[in-house]
């Protein structure tokens, strides 16, 4: 089984997706920390960020069982990978890498973008999660802050709503809803119970 979930920056698809995964026993991947990592690969290396020949080549050597989540989580590194995303060959390199790992058994929820539109079009199950910026603004905030991060709702809107209209906006694999995906608006529901709503939607489409 193959579960793919898009959704825009801080909509809570990454937790759903690590929720689903162990749920339903399958293998999970943020395809979000793919971009991140080849972005800070380049940042690291003081490499342009718009040179798509070494953007493919940083991304040849990517392992993706060394993603560290926390290193990459940085807000420079999220930045840098919404602008190295728009680059058409280091999505094909990394789209590559995420349909192996997606294929192998016993399936894998996969995060992102693109994943329902592009990576797994054949995905049994497709979930686009989504609240409104200031909510998804508000939350992020409250992460931030809980790590003892200076964090102003202010800024981190601003960013949110620049960085939506980047990823969707792209001519490339722009973040979508595809048609066949389930909206699931996290607007009003805290994390149970948009698990709880996301098992729902899964458990009625397996039962067909
Ligand atoms: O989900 P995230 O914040 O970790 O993603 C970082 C950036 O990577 C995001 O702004 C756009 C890009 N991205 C993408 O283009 N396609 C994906 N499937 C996942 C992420």
């Amino acid at each position: 089984m193959i579960i793919a979930i898009d959704g825009p920056a801080a909509s809570g698809k990454g937790t759903l997706a690590r929720r689903l995964a162990a749920h339903y026993g399958l293998r999970h991947l943020d395809t979000g920390l793919t971009f991140r990592a080849v972005a800070a690969a380049l940042l690291a290396r003081g490499l342009p960020l718009g040179d798509e020949d070494v953007a493919v080549a940083t991304a040849r050597n990517l392992d993706l069982s060394r993603l560290d989540r926390d290193v990459l989580s940085a807000h420079e590194i999220g930045e840098a990978a919404s602008r190295i995303a728009v680059l058409p060959a280091l999505r094909e390199e990394l789209v590559h890498l995420q349909r192996a790992f997606a294929e192998e058994d016993p399936g894998a929820v996969l995060d992102g973008r693109d994943i329902g539109t592009v990576v797994c079009p054949g995905a049994q199950v497709k979930l686009y999660a989504t609240a409104s910026p200031e909510v998804r603004a508000r939350r992020r905030t409250q992460e931030l802050q809980s790590k003892g991060k200076d964090a102003e709702f202010a800024d981190v809107l601003s960013d949110l709503v620049r960085r939506d209209a980047r990823d969707a906006g792209r001519a490339v694999a722009p973040l979508r809803q595809a048609d066949d995906a389930h909206l699931l608006d996290t607007s009003e529901m805290d994390i149970e119970a948009a698990f709880k709503a996301a098992v729902d939607i899964v458990d009625s489409v397996r039962a067909g």
